[in-house]
């Protein structure tokens, strides 16, 4: 029988998309198979989250592993068009903006199978960024375009995609993190006690964050005066190790108060990030989760795709500028920080209603 909507995943922030979308389907008799590209392979950016999160084994993996951006998405192409050729779906579903998203939305596009994009939208109108490159295209070839908040409808608009095709759904790893909240490992069990001053969460990956050494070295140096009154807890991606390494900035992960663990499973980030003072980071997830959970969170760049979580919810951009950072920083010791409310259809049920909308569009209803 023909799969109806192949799903593809690639990256770490792709698995807590994926997971209640696939959960989703049986209830509306969705059939699916899932391709992994390999984009991410260590077991502790991969396979530990499939464990926690119950997603189906791959029925494919790619194993692509890690290149240049031009390396890594031709590659992902050339080894997904024989999947698609070998067994065409109805639809291809891509989540997010990473390298694996456009790279098979664009395979499937070619061939006339349509491209289904959760996650549609989110825009920081700066094409330094990788991603926003990733999310412009992916949009612009996409059949049918599920956004996360209302903003996206204006971005989409503004680009030409037709109304019809775009669906205001809400946020699936929303999804995820409320279905799972009652088991996150709680901070005090990952870092082997309760930190007495409190902790900070601390991600930090983005190129223009830790490629530049003067960024990078700005930052570290500014974590380790945050590091002076509280905890600050730093699972550290693979990439920021080694461009610290590279940089000659290692010295500065050392300072004291800054405890580097590996990168964390899902139900044991899920836990730092609940249980923390507050999260500083340069990642998109994070900065919805926090809001979610109603942790303030300070993002370490000068803009967001994500604007309700500066409107609505817990967030704070400061840039990689120190003095921004320390200034948000004591306001949060000091006041708390934004209380924030949680966005509309982040309930948790927000890839019910893609997969019931979907079911409808597949049977030419919708
Ligand atoms: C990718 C995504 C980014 C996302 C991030 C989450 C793109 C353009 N970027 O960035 O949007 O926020 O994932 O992590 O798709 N590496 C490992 N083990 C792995 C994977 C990667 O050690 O399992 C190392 C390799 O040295 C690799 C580097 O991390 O070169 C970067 O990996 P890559 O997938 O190219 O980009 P990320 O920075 O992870």
């Amino acid at each position: 029988m023909m799969t109806e909507v192949l799903c593809v995943v690639g990256a770490r922030p792709n698995f807590m998309k994926i997971a209640p979308i696939m959960a989703a389907f049986p209830a509306q008799a969705i059939s699916t198979k899932l391709v992994h590209t390999g984009q991410h392979y260590d077991p502790a950016m991969s396979d530990s989250f499939f464990d926690q999160l119950g997603i189906p084994r791959p029925d494919v993996n790619l194993e692509v592993g890690s290149a240049s951006h031009a390396v890594q998405t031709a590659d992902i192409m050339r080894a997904f068009e024989p999947v698609l050729d070998a067994q065409p779906p109805r639809a291809i579903l891509v989540v997010g903006d990473v390298n694996s998203t456009i790279a098979c939305a664009l395979v499937a596009a070619k061939k006339g199978i349509p491209v289904i994009h959760v996650e549609a939208g989110l825009r920081s109108n700066d094409r330094a960024m990788p991603e926003e490159i990733n999310r412009v295209l992916t949009d612009q070839i996409s059949d049918l375009l599920y956004t996360t908040e209302r903003s996206a409808l204006a971005n989409l608009l503004r680009e030409g995609i037709a109304r019809e095709r775009i669906q205001f759904v809400g946020n699936v790893m929303i999804d995820t993190l409320r279905a799972h909240l009652a088991r996150a490992v709680p901070a005090e069990a990952t870092l082997g006690g309760k930190p007495a001053r409190g902790h900070a969460v601390v991600t930090l990956h983005r190129p223009s964050n830790v490629d530049d050494p003067a960024t990078l070295r700005r930052l570290l140096e500014t974590l380790g005066v945050v590091a002076r009154e509280v905890d600050v807890v730093f699972p550290i991606h693979p990439r920021t190790r080694s461009a610290a390494e590279r940089l000659g900035l290692a010295g500065l992960l050392a300072a004291p108060g800054i405890r580097l663990l590996p990168p964390q499973g899902y139900l044991e980030m899920l836990g730092l990030m609940r249980d923390a003072t507050l999260v500083l980071t340069d990642s998109g997830g994070l900065q919805e989760e926090t809001t979610a959970l109603g942790v303030p969170c300070i993002t370490l760049r000068e803009n967001t795709e994500r604007p309700i979580t500066l409107v609505e919810g817990t967030n704070t951009l400061t840039g990689p500028n120190p003095d921004a950072i320390l200034a948000c920083f004591r306001d949060i010791l000091a006041s708390g920080g934004k209380r924030g409310r949680i966005p509309e259809f982040w309930d948790g049920h927000a890839a019910e209603r893609i997969a019931a909308h979907l079911r409808a569009w597949l049977d030419g209803t919708a």
